[in-house]
């Protein structure tokens, strides 16, 4: 039996297509995908930049639904709605025996190593599924993978009641970020962008903007921390420019924390990170507790994923999809209604 699928074709080229509804193994649910988003990482793929995304492939690693089917025993049922956590690791390397499974040494994600949620099903490990609680929805749900990473990259941050938080990027990572630290308690957040767009939802979010095209962000963020920078920098745009402002933005002895993934490696003046004992952090996906706690977060109301969703469309029009995610100023978060 076929199902519906939006590709990754090659460079820049995706489109809906037929491929195989995926036979169950031992231990899996099928899954019938409600909501799908577009992340970072499947634009990665789509520029065809993606080290281990082989096409033809479903992307879509956030994504929600409904059990359709299970193979194996198991406390699930049915017809139960789920979020999936997109990480398969080895359980066998020596992250995964310390517990720290989602920096396992050969981690996989559903939606790049295999098929994922842009399709009408999805074969998921039971140990992948949270439950979604009643009262939130499908939508809402499929934005509990990037929540989580902001949960995990506040987490990894030594933030304290009342810091003043800087974060460099407001796309969707970056204002999912910024929210979590002012729920953590940060005293201000000011986020720096090149998009007026996202820098009007960060202003609608609680969140100080500072639009880079207009202003010197370093000078405007010393301005407004008393001249001595913020107790954190989260780096989430990923490029030289914001490398370097990471370390003129942070306070003597404060912390930066490297949430992007960047592209080409930038040059970093460790001298500079010396003269005032600054400490570098990195972050990578989250534990399944963190992604416990993101649900918690989204059912509570304490984050609202709402604003941040700019766009539902279908399969077929993937294509449109991934062309208004190339925009940042019309674009936060794409989500696909399989
Ligand atoms: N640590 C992890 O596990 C993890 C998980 C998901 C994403 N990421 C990475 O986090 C980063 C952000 O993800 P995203 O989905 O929000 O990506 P994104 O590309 O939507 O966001 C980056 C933002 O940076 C902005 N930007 C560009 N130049 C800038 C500048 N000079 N100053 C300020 N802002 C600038 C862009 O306009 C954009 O809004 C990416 O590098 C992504 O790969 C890491
Ligand atoms: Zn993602
Ligand atoms: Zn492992």
């Amino acid at each position: 039996m076929t199902m519906k699928a939006g590709l990754y074709i090659s460079e820049k080229k995706v489109m809906a297509g037929q491929i195989e509804v995926p036979d169950l193994q031992p231990g899996e649910a099928l899954i019938k995908v409600a909501f799908a988003g577009i992340c970072g990482t499947d634009m990665m793929i789509y520029a065809g930049k993606h080290p281990r995304a082989k096409a033809p492939l479903a992307m879509g690693h956030e994504f929600s639904g409904r059990i359709e089917r299970l193979q194996g025993d198991s406390d699930w049922a049915v017809g139960d709605r789920v979020v999936i956590e997109p990480t398969l690791s080895c359980g066998k390397c020596e992250a995964c025996l310390a517990g720290a499974s989602h920096v396992c040494k050969t981690l996989k994600l559903i939606g790049i190593d295999k098929d994922g949620g842009f399709a009408e099903y999805v074969a998921v490990p039971f140990d992948r599924l949270h439950r979604i609680p009643e009262g939130l929805s499908d939508a809402h749900a499929a934005l509990a993978e990037p929540v989580a990473i902001a949960v995990h990259t506040v987490r990894r941050s030594n933030l304290k009641v009342g810091d003043h938080v800087v974060v460099l990027g407001a796309g969707p990572i970056g204002l999912l970020t910024g929210m979590i630290a002012k729920q953590a308690g940060a005293g201000q957040v000011l986020i720096s962008d090149i998009s007026s767009y996202r820098l009007a939802k960060a202003e609608q979010l609680g969140l100080t903007a500072l639009n880079a095209k207009e202003v010197n962000v370093t000078e405007e963020i010393l301005k407004r921390t008393g001249g001595n920078g913020a107790e954190v920098v989260f780096e989430v745009a990923g490029n030289q420019i914001t490398a370097k402002q990471m370390i003129e933005t942070v306070k003597t002895q404060g912390q930066i924390v490297v949430v992007s993934v960047f592209k080409q490696a930038p040059a970093i003046d460790l001298a500079a990170m010396h003269y005032r004992e600054i400490s570098l952090t990195t972050t990578r996906c989250c534990s399944k507790s963190d992604f416990a706690k993101a649900i918690n977060l989204l059912h509570s109301g304490a984050i609202d994923v709402a604003p941040l969703i700019s766009h539902e469309l279908q399969l077929e029009q993937i294509e449109e999809g991934f062309h208004l995610m190339e925009n940042p100023d019309v674009s936060i978060k794409v989500l696909f209604h399989p």
